[in-house]
């Protein structure tokens, strides 16, 4: 989280360092600030509270001109959502930082450097950073060495660009477990926590590794490892495009996002099957080899990507006859546990930059796994080069921070997984092929579902003045409930809590009034029958019933129950179909409730720090 750009040009950068910032604001929204070196060398910074808007407001009262510079978007982790701890950081008006990541030791650098005369003006884990850097410049090291010698204290995770007054013309770049890329362009460089920032000034990018540190001058690169040493990083051309970032006539990036999925999984599945066929190879070049070897898998995720892992989990034990396991990485990463010989560790992730699933992935490493999958919207992050297969989403960038079409291209990454690696354990080409008719009818099927868009902003109204919600599903949709549940509460702020149908005697249904909705997915399937003897218990206690049905649910409105009819036939794209009338029943309730839906509170959507 925190979003970071920087330039060194020949132009004035504050306007890309603006339009920069606007482009990482999905990573913290809540303040923001710049630092830009003057013609006569001075280091001028402006810093607000709220969001980028209000930077570009305040630079319009008086504009920072220069033409080397940094940025910074913030999510607050220590010390409050306010100015003086908003970035740059600057010390003795010499040195400016920006930040992203957390330092760990911080208490204990504030310690000796409040011993040493260091006066504090923030509340960040940051500031002892470019006290550090100063100290160094003090001690007569040049911005390079200063840097890299600051960076010997410092344990945790960090991105930094650093730029002074005695070499206005020069911006250190640091990149140690939090992303950071540098942009090349003609006669200038750049420097950001993501591509899709600099998209307005370059297509060409370098992806820094960890430990490396950047020297960069306006016609000057020199990228150093973490041993100070000269490595040669190789330049890469994007395929993404600056307009991407649009809204294309949507109010919200989450409505776009939601009515881009049957575009989306279509990408996803583009390239990937001939003659009804999945192309193993799409995973990496063994996979053929190591799918063949597959006795378990564990999956490992984060929040909604965490819930697709669960979808997952069913299939492979249904479809692939191969017991499966699937964790939140948060808790993987801490927890011993026993690793089943030639067990498959997949992780699951959007922006493939989560701290925790990155994390999760590098224990996964020094264990006893055959081999580490990433399944990822993200081609050139953390996740994708750290692991030795990879399956791209290809679902487009993700702005909105409720994650839509990134969760159902990834199911579509993994129901495809699921038969690669059944194929080994016994499943028959014409099951495969049946799967595959199933999964190329998914975007036709979804574009017919987001025609009930207008019957669920009906039902949205509803929700607008409650507080708690629940959700219930069974089997497979019982994560579908669950992340119906996240979006609800993630963008509407409406407590939800989802269930599995047959939990709710066992302590849930305790809470069930008239004020209580109670959403049901309510697939046509084996379990039908046992879900609606769960939903008469609700009713008999006067809960409002809010009901997803098939087209063979034989279930109808009555008093007290809501019933929207999806039409849909059940088959293996079930989980999927059913999460769209959730993710719009989420968004409807929030635009009922004005809430800020693209940048929720309190949240950012790379989570790039523990
Ligand atoms: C919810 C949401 C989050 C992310 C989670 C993991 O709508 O977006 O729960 O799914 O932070 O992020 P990625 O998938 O980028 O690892």
């Amino acid at each position: 989280m925190c979003g970071i750009v920087g330039a060194v040009a020949q132009r004035d950068v504050s306007p890309v360092l603006l339009e920069g910032l606007k482009r990482l604001e999905y990573r913290g929204y809540d303040s923001a600030g710049l630092a830009v070196m003057s013609h006569d060398k001075e280091l001028q910074r402006l810093r607000v509270q709220g969001k980028v808007n209000e930077l570009f407001k305040e630079h319009q009262k008086s504009p920072l001109n220069g033409t080397t510079g940094i940025a910074h978007t913030r999510w607050a982790t220590h010390g409050k959502p306010n100015v003086k701890n908003a970035h740059p950081h600057i010390c003795h008006d010499k040195v400016a930082l920006v930040h992203n990541g957390i330092i760990e030791n911080h208490e204990e650098l504030r310690k000796e450097q409040m011993a040493s005369g260091f006066e504090f003006n923030s509340e960040t884990d940051t500031e002892v950073v470019v006290n550090a850097i100063y100290e160094a410049l003090e001690s007569r090291l040049d911005l390079l060495h200063a840097v890299f010698n600051t960076t010997k204290k410092l344990q945790g995770a960090y991105a930094l660009g650093v730029i002074n007054n005695t070499d206005p013309g020069r911006l250190i770049a640091v990149k140690k477990g939090s992303p950071l890329v540098i942009g090349v362009g003609i006669g200038e460089y750049f420097i950001a926590s993501d591509v899709f920032a600099l998209l307005p000034v370059t297509q060409k990018f370098i992806f820094l590794e960890d430990g490396d540190i950047a020297d960069i001058t306006r016609d000057k690169l020199t990228i150093y490892d973490s041993e100070l040493s000269i490595v040669e990083r190789s330049i890469k051309l994007t395929e993404l495009n600056a307009d991407m970032a649009d809204k294309a006539g949507y109010r919200h990036y989450m409505l776009k996002e939601i009515f881009s999925q049957p575009n989306a999984i279509e990408k996803s599945l583009e390239h990937r099957i001939k003659d009804g066929k999945i192309i193993t190879s799409e995973f990496g070049q063994n996979a053929d080899s190591i799918f063949s070897r597959v006795k378990s898998v564990k999956i490992a995720a984060c929040g909604t990507s965490y819930h697709a892992g669960l979808i997952a989990a069913y299939w492979m034990e249904e479809i692939a006859h191969i017991s499966c396991h699937v964790e939140i990485a948060s808790e993987y990463r801490y927890r011993k546990s026993v690793v089943i010989d030639d067990t498959l560790f997949v992780s699951i992730s959007q922006s493939g930059e989560t701290a925790d699933t990155l994390a999760a992935l590098h224990l996964a490493k020094e264990s006893n796994f055959l081999s580490t999958l990433a399944i990822c919207n993200v081609a050139e992050s953390s996740l994708t080069r750290d692991s030795e297969l990879v399956f791209l989403t290809h679902a487009g960038p993700e702005i909105g921070v409720a994650s839509t079409k990134a969760f159902t291209t990834q199911l579509v990454a993994l129901f495809l997984m699921v038969i690669a690696i059944a194929k080994h354990n016994g499943l028959s080409k014409e099951y495969e092929k049946m799967m595959i008719k199933q999964v190329k009818s998914l975007s036709g099927r979804v574009s017919q579902l987001l025609h009930h868009k207008d019957e669920i902003e009906i039902m949205a109204k509803d929700f607008a003045d409650k507080h708690h919600a629940l959700f219930l599903g069974r089997g497979s949709f019982l994560p579908v409930a669950m992340e119906g549940a996240l979006k609800l509460k993630e963008i509407s702020y409406i407590h939800a809590e989802a269930y599995a149908a047959g939990e709710l005697k066992h302590g849930p249904l305790a809470l069930v009034d008239d004020d209580m909705p109670i959403v049901a997915v309510a697939p046509n399937n084996n379990l039908l029958e046992k879900l609606k003897s769960n939903l008469q218990e609700v009713k008999a206690r006067g809960g409002k019933l809010y009901l997803f049905a098939d087209k063979e649910s034989d279930v109808e409105s009555t008093e007290g129950v809501y019933i929207i009819n999806l039409n849909v036939d059940y088959d293996f794209m079930a989980p999927i179909l059913h999460t769209i009338p959730l993710q719009l029943l989420a968004y409807y309730v929030a635009v009922i409730k004005g809430a800020d839906i693209d940048q929720p509170r309190n949240l950012a959507k790379s989570v790039t720090v523990e």
